[in-house]
């Protein structure tokens, strides 16, 4: 999913003005903040008006917000992120639950507010066919937490622990999820919202089949309608454009270690003592989950690519390195940000009061 206009005109990115902008967290390098020029700018037009410097930046710094532009419908969002990537994408095998704001604008996640979404690039257990472009807008900010932390992987790549990192890179990864079916009564799992059906869109099986294996995906059935998927790929990439590499998996989202030490860490984070406590709660149903299950029948889990386990050290010290290159910025009311997904990841925190951020992408 290359767009034609990210790569068209390299050497002119090279040589294009540096866009104006502040850069807040400037240790991170990430992400370098414009601010309208006047109220009532329209944000597709202004962009439009200096592409390649935009381009550039967002390619140095892997991630722009854009501040105080009139972006108060659905559409203009679209319009705005199609003028960075003209092929904008409907189609999602994620995990997040989503809802259809327009054509090529939906909720970011449907996921209740107290759940924590750890730092992850979009759809990266699909590696190259992972979008190349994010972008969120912020129409509703919530009155506690619900920030969307970025992190620039190829910050935590240099970062890793160079052991960490090479039995990484030499062994690869396999993301493993698990999916009820539509004949189960009720998805009472607290750690995976879709049933297979609701993923694909459709109960036909043999469409699944083909869907998963057009995306790389092996899948097995089980007698009870679940539906497992292995996806197996390199756990690091190099960037389509730059080549610089960066971190490139799910292993600190869906590994079962990482869930208990992430809930962990956003409940220290987290000033509100509601939100701690449920972080709190749901570390514990995490913890007791992992215990009285096997490995097979977990909501998800990731591998090394021939199936060995990958230490949960080894997966505390990654999700550590994110964090200590990770951004947290609270939304305002009309935000976007605009992100490279092959170098910068985004998560979200859990908040309270009404939240409203939507996503497009290509
Ligand atoms: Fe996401």
């Amino acid at each position: 999913m290359e767009s034609t206009q990210d790569l068209r005109g390299d050497r002119s990115l090279q040589d294009a003005e540096p866009l104006a902008g502040s850069l807040p967290d400037s240790e991170r390098g990430l992400p370098l903040c414009v601010t309208a020029p006047a109220p009532g700018t329209v944000l597709a037009d202004w962009i439009a008006e200096r592409h390649d410097a935009v381009m550039a930046a967002r390619r140095k710094h892997g991630a722009l917000r854009f501040r105080g532009f009139a972006v108060d419908q659905a559409q203009a969002f679209e319009d705005a992120a199609r003028v960075i990537a003209p092929d904008l994408q409907c189609e999602y095998l994620g995990q997040s639950p989503r809802r259809k704001l327009s054509d090529y604008v939906f909720t970011s996640t449907e996921l209740p507010p107290h759940y924590p979404i750890p730092q992850h690039a979009e759809m990266s257990f699909y590696f190259d066919r992972a979008p190349h472009s994010l972008f969120f807008w912020c129409p509703t900010p919530s009155a506690v937490g619900g920030a969307t932390p970025l992190t620039d992987l190829r910050r935590v790549y240099r970062d890793l622990d160079p052991v960490v990192r090479e039995a990484f890179e030499t062994r690869g990864v396999r993301h493993i999820r698990a999916y009820k079916g539509p004949k189960a009564k009720h998805n009472f799992d607290v750690f995976q919202f879709k049933r297979w059906h609701e993923v694909y869109g459709t109960t036909d099986k043999a469409e699944v089949e083909r869907i998963a294996h057009e995306a790389g995906d092996e899948l097995v059935w089980d007698d009870d309608d679940r539906l497992t998927l292995y996806s197996t790929h390199p756990a690091v990439r190099a960037h389509p454009e730059t080549g610089e590499m960066a971190w490139f998996n799910h292993s600190q989202v869906m590994h079962l270690a990482a869930t208990p030490h992430e809930l962990a860490r956003q409940a220290r984070l987290l000033g509100s003592p509601r939100l701690f406590a449920s972080a709190a709660a749901l570390k514990l149903i995490a913890v007791a989950k992992h215990r009285l299950l096997p490995a097979d029948r977990q909501s998800y889990h990731v591998t090394y690519a021939d199936g060995g386990e990958i230490p949960s050290s080894h997966i505390r010290h990654v999700c550590d390195v994110v964090w200590r290159n990770t951004v947290v910025q609270p939304w305002q009311r009309g935000d976007v940000l605009a992100i490279d997904n092959a170098s910068v990841a985004h998560g979200r925190q859990p908040f309270q009061g009404e939240r409203l951020v939507a996503v497009a992408w290509a």
